[in-house]
């Protein structure tokens, strides 16, 4: 298992692998599943605007790829004044595997928020939700 500190080190590095030509916003994502293994990610620009990915879902969909379909923690980094919040999008993903992770938003000064995917998207839409 990772330490806090570093997945805050690994997503901050992956700010610099970034591909933000049109947004010049970069994110990055350190994700930290249940049995310890752990994938980066970085918002992935296109010039047709609405095929960007975001940093958080890169890692997740990293880590589903690789057969890793339960997630403990994420640490998203940005180098913004507000703490870099994951956009609905992401929390929605997230959800899909990690119902109960911790959520840790750093701002531009290193300075750490902590929540719960819970406390930021609840009602989810999930499996029990749809009746499976
Ligand atoms: N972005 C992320 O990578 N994660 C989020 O949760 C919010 C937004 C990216 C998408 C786009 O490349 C840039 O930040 C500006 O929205």
């Amino acid at each position: 298992m990772a330490s806090e500190k570093e997945l805050i080190e690994l997503a901050v590095g992956m700010l610099d692998r970034a591909y933000i030509p049109y947004s010049h916003f970069p994110v990055g994502a350190a994700l930290e599943c249940e049995d310890g293994a752990v994938f980066t990610g970085c918002n992935i620009e296109n010039a047709s605007y609405g095929l960007t990915i975001c940093a958080e879902r890169t890692a997740a969909f990293k880590a589903v790829s690789e057969g890793h379909t339960k997630f403990r923690r994420i640490v998203i980094a940005g180098r913004c004044e507000d703490y870099c919040w994951p956009c609905g999008a992401c929390r929605q993903v997230l959800n899909e595997f990690g119902p109960d992770m911790e959520v840790i938003c750093l701002n531009g000064r290193g300075e750490a928020a902590h929540t719960t995917l819970k406390e930021m998207l609840p009602h989810a839409v999930d499996a029990v939700w749809l009746g499976n």
